[in-house]
């Protein structure tokens, strides 16, 4: 669960680095903020032109002038009217497309990290990281900076208008304003770290949710339908508390702000009122004040909103960028970018652990020549899926060399390398989108002939057939809907019409029935053909056939050949494996 704390201060370099993310929208940058920059003294010019009516026109029962002023006013609101709306809208498609960007950024990035990042971080962070923070960002671009410049710069020009009028009744207005400036920066702070909380709280619910969707068999299977809502209700009543906080400030804030404000009135009214008895003031000044008070005071009031909002919008930022500088990528140093690999893949000394400690693998060699076939079988956690996560370079090695066709693996440009092995995994993952799409992953050069034409060679074609819209099917979240048996022969014609130089199967019979067993052992032989392949299978009927067979132990190889030379050995664990499997006793 993430906890998400801030400064105090606003963090002018990282305000610089997400203002520089509107560089490629520099002229959208430069009308928002002109826009508001005029704003802000057009906004003093109603109430002038009011004072200015009331007494020269009103005053002076000029009827013509009145009706001249009045339009003047008229056009004076149009005016404002479109350039606020021009503001709101340059303001919010500069946030927006900012943001776009920014998304991209993110998911590009996110998807070249390396796979230890994700063991380590829960899905839900990566999602509010790329949806919820980003929005965030947005704020400081439609709310925060520009409107906090245009809003200070209303004061100075109300104030400065105020002030040239009357600056005995601006000192009366003003009476108030310490005690407003006190009660917003109580209210700044305290709105502040309830957000926070609200923040941290829907992470936490999304993280809750994410798991528990997806985790959804497991929750009803072992009825704990009761105890997760249970936990539901917890955050959710936590969440509840938090914003029910916000709303508290809120709601003390505002009329705290409007007695303020009413008192400042009360007293212009009465300083005011006297000063028109003796002269000293107009009356067209006792009308235009209340508008400039209000005027004062709305900015105020929403300087401490918008400064919540920009340090808000900040230490979304701090997090998104978080992800951006997060340069663990697996490095991609390699040049050679082979058309086809042969398929020759050696093992020479190699160790390896995850987290840099316990050492998963020790001292692994082997060597297989192109074209052949590896077999590996162990007890869970042995270490086989281990071994092709770093033929794969999904995971990088502590010491030894690992070499395909005689080069080593990292000299090797890590797409095109990838992009010769093929995987099927014990779990197939499937994404929603058809079946056609889940075998081509959206790669246009593949057309749906060679799709049939591959489905045909291994014994799938007939069952994709039979669903409704065959190769249209619409296969629904991880491929809810399909058999396990099903979805691990979709799984093996996106192996095939990849066509890769090498091929994984890890665990790929495991989780099949004995009718499916035997179009999947057909598959499988039509897969292997003709290129190198390992195969992790816990039946020994699917790896007999095997060139060399690799037997697994606590990340050690204990013993390695064909099936007859292991079954030779005396108390070979292979031997012992075979027996328990087939009932039978050689001896
Ligand atoms: N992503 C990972 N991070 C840390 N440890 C892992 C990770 N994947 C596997 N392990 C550990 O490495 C060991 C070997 O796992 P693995 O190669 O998956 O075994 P298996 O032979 O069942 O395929 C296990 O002890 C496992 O706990
Ligand atoms: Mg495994």
């Amino acid at each position: 669960m993430s906890t998400e704390q801030s400064s105090n201060k606003i963090d002018f370099i990282l305000l610089g680095r997400v203002l520089s993310l509107a560089r490629p929208y520099k002229s959208a940058f430069i009308l928002a903020a002109s826009l508001a920059i005029i704003l802000a003294p057009l906004a003093v010019l109603r109430p002038y032109l009011i004072q200015y009516t009331v007494d020269n026109y009103i005053m002076d029962f000029n009827y013509d002038g009145l009706i001249f002023m009045i339009m003047m006013l008229v056009g004076v609101l149009f005016l404002q009217a479109a350039m606020r709306y021009s503001f709101i809208f340059v303001a919010n498609l500069l946030g927006q497309s900012v943001i776009r960007d920014l998304r991209v950024k993110v998911f590009r990035h996110i998807t070249r990290l390396k796979l230890t990042y994700f063991d380590h971080t829960p899905v839900g962070r990566s999602t509010t990281r790329t949806i919820s923070d980003i929005e965030t960002i947005n704020n400081i671009f439609s709310q925060g900076v520009i409107t906090i410049i245009a809003d200070i710069l209303t004061l100075v020009v109300v104030l400065a208008v105020m002030f040239s009028t009357s600056w005995r009744l601006s000192i009366i207005c003003l009476s108030t304003v310490p005690l407003l400036i006190i009660a917003t920066y109580i209210f700044k702070e305290k709105v502040k770290a309830a957000y926070q909380i609200v923040r941290t709280q829907i992470s936490n619910m999304n993280a809750f949710l994410q798991e528990r969707i997806t985790g959804m068999r497991i929750v009803q299977i072992f009825n704990a339908e009761e105890k997760e809502l249970d936990n539901f209700k917890e955050i959710n009543r936590e969440y509840r508390k938090a914003n029910i906080n916000t709303i508290l400030y809120y709601s003390i804030f505002f009329p705290v702000v409007e007695i303020l404000s009413a008192s400042s009135l009360g007293l212009m009214i009465w300083w005011g009122a006297k000063g028109v008895l003796s002269n000293e003031v107009t009356i067209g000044v006792l009308v235009a004040f209340p508008l400039y008070l209000g005027m004062l005071f709305r900015p105020i009031r929403m300087l401490a909103d918008k400064f919540n909002t920009l340090q808000m919008g900040l230490v979304a930022s701090e997090r998104v960028f978080g992800i951006l500088d997060n340069n663990s990528f697996i490095n991609n140093k390699g040049t050679i970018q082979p058309e086809k690999l042969k398929g020759h893949i050696s093992f020479e000394k190699v160790h390896f652990a995850y987290d840099g400690l316990h050492e998963v693998l020790k001292n692994i060699s082997f060597d297989l020549e192109a074209g052949k076939t590896l077999a590996i079988v162990g007890s869970t956690g042995s270490g086989k899926t281990t071994i092709i996560n770093i033929l794969n370079r999904f995971y990088e090695i502590k010491s030894g060399k690992i070499q395909i066709d005689g080069i080593p693996i990292q000299d090797y440009e890590l797409n095109a390398l990838r992009s010769r092995l093929s995987m099927v995994l014990q779990d197939v993952f499937l994404f929603s989108g058809s079946v056609l799409e889940n075998i081509t992953l959206r790669d246009e050069s593949i057309s749906r002939e060679e799709v049939i034409a591959s489905a045909k060679l291994i014994g799938a074609h007939e069952f994709i057939e039979k669903l409704p819209g065959g190769y249209d099917y619409e296969v629904m979240e991880r491929g809810a809907t399909l058999s396990m048996g099903q979805r691990q022969l979709i799984s093996f014609v996106r192996a095939l019409v990849f066509n890769p130089d090498i091929l994984i199967l890890d665990e790929a019979t495991s989780s099949i029935d004995p009718e499916t067993e035997s179009i999947i052992q057909y598959a499988i032989e039509k897969l292997i053909q003709k290129r190198t392949s390992i195969i992790i299978a816990h039946r020994l009927s699917t790896i007999r056939h095997a060139d060399t067979i690799m037997v697994l132990h606590q990340g050690e190889i204990q013993e390695m050949g064909s099936h007859d030379e292991l079954l030779q050995l005396k108390d070979g664990h292979y031997k012992e494996l075979y027996e328990m499997q087939f009932n039978t006793t050689t001896a």
